[in-house]
Formats: structure tokens, sequence, C-alpha cells
């Protein structure tokens, strides 16, 4: 998976297909969609018109809350939509109730036995929702995909995840973020980028994949131009201390 990924939730329609093939045209390979969001056709449409390979994009979608039960449907569908014969990673979007998680974990992980997504995931889970799917099958997400930003940064969320071999994924890095914050202009001064910029890489210094979205397409290539500068492990710790856990 690549870690730098494109967010589309709200990006529908001609803009939001506008804003997608962008993103591909600039470079993304790593495409975050869901059923909820009701893009995966525009998803689709920009991946088939952009010429690349199908094998050379990473698509994620998500099974929807409520939907629980109706995995094979849902998935298939979503398929059809995005008109592909497999995603990349499909996650389960919010935790079912509780005596749901696992029986949904169990279909999750005979459609990626039968081909249909190649990894499964959740998102929005706890540690300890992941230790009930791990006790139960045996099998850890590949991914968990979670709210993350400085003002979220949890390094007892990062280890646990490590230690069950589940890969941390960010979503709504910016708009969780004072980008105004003394420390990070302060850094993004230093490295002549903006302070976005540095907030997405800093996600990249953790091995964290970061999945920014948005329809300008100015930013769009900024959010991806984050390959060409890095930050020192004291200016990971400066932006780590923002947290408020
Ligand atoms: N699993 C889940 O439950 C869940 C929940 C939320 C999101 N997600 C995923 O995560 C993706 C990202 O999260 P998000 O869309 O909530 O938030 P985000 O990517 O942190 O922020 C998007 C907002 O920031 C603005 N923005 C983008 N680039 C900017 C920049 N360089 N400088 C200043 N502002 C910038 C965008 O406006 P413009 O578009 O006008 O540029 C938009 O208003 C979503 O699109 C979705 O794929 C998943």
């Amino acid at each position: 998976m690549p870690l730098l990924g494109f967010g589309t939730w709200r990006l529908r329609g001609s803009a939001g297909y506008e804003a997608i093939l962008g993103a591909l045209q600039v470079g993304y390979r790593h495409l975050d969609t869901a059923t909820m969001y009701g893009n995966e056709a525009e998803v689709g449409h920009a991946l088939r018109d952009s010429g690349l390979d199908r094998g050379e994009v990473f698509i994620t979608t998500k099974l929807p809350p409520g939907k629980a039960g109706q995995e094979r449907k849902t998935l298939c569908a979503s398929l059809r939509a995005l008109g592909t014969r497999y995603v990349d990673l499909w996650l389960v979007h919010w935790p079912p109730p509780p005596r749901a998680l696992a029986p949904v974990w169990r279909e999750f992980l005979a459609l990626r036995d039968e081909g249909l997504t190649r990894a499964v995931g959740v998102s929005n889970y706890s540690i300890a929702q992941i230790d009930t799917l791990i006790k139960a099958t045996g099998a850890a997400p590949a991914v968990n995909q979670i709210p993350w930003s400085p003002a979220q940064y949890d390094e007892a969320v990062l280890e646990e995840s490590r230690e069950r071999g589940v890969t941390l994924e960010g979503y709504s890095p910016l708009k969780g973020t004072d980008l105004g914050h003394p420390v990070l202009t302060a850094i993004a001064e230093k490295h002549q980028v903006t302070p976005a910029q540095v907030v997405l890489r800093w996600h990249l210094e953790h091995g964290i994949a970061v999945i920014p979205k948005s329809e300008r397409p100015e930013r769009i290539v900024a959010n991806f131009d984050v390959l060409s500068f890095s930050l020192d492990p004291d200016e990971v710790a400066r932006i780590d201390r923002l947290s408020r856990r």
C-alpha cells in the first residue's frame, strides 16, 4: 500500500471525477473510497480514463455500517461500481455491535480468500476490538484506518498496532490540525514548504499511511509533493508533543 494516498470523501459527480483523475495524473497511486461516499463509480471512471493499468493503483473501499450480514452483496456492488474484479483493501467502515464483530470479520477473511479483495482491514476500531478479531480467527486486520493528526498522536496506539502487525492509516490529517500552530509554521519555514506538507510528511516519518483529500488542483499537487524533503528526529518529536492525548 503506498503510504501516501488520496482521500475522496465528498468528491462526487463531475467535480469529484475531475479531482480524482487529477490526482492520478499528479502521481497518486492509492485512492480511498467507501460505499458510503457514493463515489465508487467516479473513482472507477477516473481510473479507466487515466490510462493506468488496474494493477498500478491501490484501491480501498469500505463496508458501510448497517451492512453486517450483507458482506458479499455489498462488496460485489462496490466492484461493479468501480468496474474492477478486485479491490486492494476492503475495510469495515465502523465497528458493528459487539456480537457481530467476529462474524463480520470471518466473512471478510472468506471474501479475501476468494480473491475479491487482496487484503482486509478495519476502520475506527479500538485495540480491544482488534483483539476480539484476533482471538476469534487468529487473523489480524492488515490496516486500521483511524483519525490521526499531530493533536491526535497516540504513541500507545501506534505501538500496540505494530505489535499486532496492524498498519495504521490516518484520516482527516489536515482537518484535525491547526495549520497556524507556531511549531508547524517554524518547521515549514525551515524546509520552505507549507504547514500542511509538514503534517503529511510527519505521518510518513512515522510509517503511518495518510490520505489527504482536496478538490483544488494546486492542493492536490502540493499534498503529493512531500517526498522531496524529510523531517529530522527532533522535528518529529516536536510535532509529536502537539498531541492533546
Ligand atoms: N474511515 C473513516 O471513517 C473516514 C472518516 C473521514 C475521512 N476518511 C478518509 O480520509 C480522507 C481524508 O480525510 P478528510 O477528507 O476528512 O480530511 P482532510 O484530508 O484532513 O482535509 C480535507 C479538508 O482540508 C482541505 N485541504 C486539503 N488540502 C489542504 C491544504 N494543503 N491546505 C489547507 N487545507 C487543505 C480540503 O479543502 P479543499 O478540498 O477545498 O482543498 C478539505 O476541506 C477522506 O477523504 C476519506 O477518504 C475516512
